[in-house]
């Protein structure tokens, strides 16, 4: 069964949307195989975004990222990869459409509220990174 790397963002825990994003992730029938509120240091920030390394809005992602606590989560489920993104929205939030979690709750590229990996080879890498010991 495919699995996704799911983080609720510091934003997304800081304005009381957990509940929220939870429960559409549930109801999607997607399930949580694992789940942590943790704070990210910056070198596991660096990794889990080092595709975007060389951006001029990666220092103030790695920044934003590691500001609070943030919900990690590995999700399974058909599809698992895409339905989470489909969820989610675009990542302008202003262009995400009506009924995603970025459309409905967010207005700024940054503070987009999830992450949800981008492929299958990126949910596995994610995983390792943030979970190293699921099975
Ligand atoms: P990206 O992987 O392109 O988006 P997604 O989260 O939808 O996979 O970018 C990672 C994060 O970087 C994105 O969620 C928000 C942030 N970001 C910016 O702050 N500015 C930008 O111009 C872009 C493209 C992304
Ligand atoms: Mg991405």
């Amino acid at each position: 069964m495919e699995r996704t790397l799911v983080l609720i963002k510091p934003d997304g825990v800081a304005r009381n949307l957990v509940g929220e994003i939870l429960t559409r992730i549930e109801r999607k029938g997607l399930r949580i195989v694992a789940m942590e509120l943790r704070t990210l240091d910056e070198g596991t920030a660096k990794t889990h975004y080092e595709e975007h390394a060389s951006r001029p809005f990666f220092p103030s992602l790695v920044e934003f990222i590691t500001s609070g606590p943030l919900i990690a989560m590995v999700l399974e489920g058909e599809r698992s990869v895409e339905a989470f993104r489909a969820l989610a929205g675009a990542t302008d939030p202003v262009a995400a459409g009506p009924g995603t979690i970025r459309g409905d709750f967010a207005l700024e590229v940054q503070a987009n509220l999830v992450h949800g990996s981008d492929s299958t080879y990126s949910a596995e890498r994610e995983i390792k990174l943030f979970f190293p010991d699921l099975g």
